[in-house]
């Protein structure tokens, strides 16, 4: 069993650090923020993560995890150092790695001369060789190798996919390295894949841009559906039974979003120009995200009666998409946003979102529940596919609101016979 040290306790590092100490190692995570390193030491997981509690606790329990402030003193004794820092997008769409710097120039100094470095966030191609070209500007022993090691959980589902990864993914051009990050994980019976450092980097990128594409073929399918009046739920039926397309990331909806998808598909395409090469279909599915973003509250304003000033507004979920808190580039949130500048009065229920306004979304009224949103509306645009609004009493929605009882369903949660039954104006993506 091995020593190891996971940098930054979030959406990756928290999930990272449990999974390993589960498989039987030793493992600090540190973070910079000593109340949530507090949270942590006591059980208490500061993000929405089904699963990811009774984790961190065991691993607590057992005494192979623990948390705490200071990435120097972490790394010290740590045959392996994972980087779950964030990357977030620059200004010129290419991953910031200045978290990733200042981590590694912090813990250089103190690492031991067999440790193996391992790249963990989603880092650009090249960042292996960046960092070992940090490591060695910043004193660390001429031993010290680094591997890329890209993580592929969903947020939501983090430590079932940290437990169950669909592969792992080792860039390193020193197969020992390689066979060491790998030997790490145990028998999960995933599969291993062993790459130089560029290739590992890339199926990161390749694998979130080629899902976004995914969506923003469907998105597209949608629109067309709404074109010819034809209805995208039998449409993505019958395609999804080809086995080489099946039914995976195949919703419609107001976009995609998060943490991942939008950074990683702007810093694709980054690396794409500094390469030469134009990228004109991820280019094309980065705007054709922008339009459905665009197009959905249009239709909402529509849906309204086309002027938004003073009209009230119930929104059904903020956050990039249920079963998570995270509200970072949520399409939900952005269309909420463009209703209240429109002139919209607005009310937002959503189960788990904090405060809109540490994202830069003013003049929301937060309500307890669904029907608090919807009462006096004029529409309802339900955003975010939380599986509870599915068994409202949609009698008591339609009651509560006012003409002309425009519905809204940006995530095709809602059956639209039922919902046309009961006296909406209901408007599905694509159907
Ligand atoms: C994504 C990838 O799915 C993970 O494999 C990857 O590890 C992660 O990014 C990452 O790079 O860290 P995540 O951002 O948690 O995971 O969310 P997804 O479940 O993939 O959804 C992303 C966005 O696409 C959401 O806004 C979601 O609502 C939207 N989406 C997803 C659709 O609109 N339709 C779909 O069919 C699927």
């Amino acid at each position: 069993m091995s020593i190891i040290a996971v940098i930054g306790a979030g959406y990756v590092g928290i999930p990272t650090a449990a999974n390993l100490a589960h498989l039987g190692h030793h493992v600090v995570c540190v973070d910079v923020d000593a109340e949530r390193v507090r949270r942590l030491s006591e059980g208490d997981v500061p993000i929405l993560e089904a699963g990811l509690p009774a984790l961190v606790r065991s691993g607590l329990d057992v005494g192979r995890l623990r948390f705490v402030v200071g990435a120097a003193d972490a790394a010290r004794d740590a045959e392996f150092v994972f980087l779950c820092v964030p990357t977030p997008q620059s200004a010129n769409g290419a991953a910031d790695l200045s978290f990733v710097e200042s981590a590694v120039r912090e813990l250089a100094p103190v690492l031991g001369d067999a440790a193996i470095v391992v790249n963990k966030s989603t880092m650009p191609v090249g960042s292996t060789d960046f960092v070992a070209k940090v490591l060695a500007g910043s004193g660390a022993p001429a031993g010290v190798r680094v591997a890329s090691n890209p993580e592929f959980l969903r947020q939501g589902h983090a430590a079932e996919d940290t437990q169950h990864p669909s592969r792992i993914v080792i860039g390193s051009d020193d197969r020992e390295v390689a066979d060491r990050v790998a030997a790490l994980y145990g028998a999960s019976g995933a599969p291993v894949i062993v790459t130089d450092p560029a290739s590992a980097e890339l199926i990161k990128y390749a694998s979130n841009a080629f899902l976004a594409t995914k969506i923003s073929f469907v998105n597209s399918m949608a629109n067309l559906c709404e074109a010819v009046n034809a209805d995208v739920s039998d449409v993505l039926l019958g395609m999804g039974h080809d086995p080489r397309i099946g039914f995976e990331n195949l919703f419609p909806g107001p976009g995609y979003g998060g943490s991942c998808f939008p950074k990683d598909t702007a810093a694709l395409l980054h690396t794409a120009d500094g390469g030469g090469y134009d990228f004109a279909l991820l280019r094309s599915v980065i705007h054709t995200n922008d339009l459905q973003r665009e197009r959905t509250f249009h239709k909402v304003r529509a849906a309204a009666g086309g002027e938004l000033r003073g009209v009230p507004i119930g929104v059904l979920g903020l956050t990039f998409k249920a079963d998570t808190d995270d509200l970072r580039d949520s399409p939900a949130l952005d269309i909420t946003k463009r209703l209240v500048e429109a002139g919209a009065v607005v009310r937002a229920y959503d189960p788990a979102a904090g405060d809109v306004r540490a994202f830069g979304v003013e003049g929301v009224e937060r309500v307890d529940d669904a029907y608090g949103a919807a009462h006096g509306a004029a529409a309802v645009a339900l955003l975010t596919e939380w599986g509870e609004l599915r068994d409202l009493d949609f009698a008591r929605v339609h009651a509560s609101m006012v003409a002309p009882h425009a519905f809204v369903d940006a995530r095709n949660l809602l059956d639209p016979t039922v919902m046309r039954t009961h006296g909406f104006q209901y408007q599905g993506v694509g159907r």
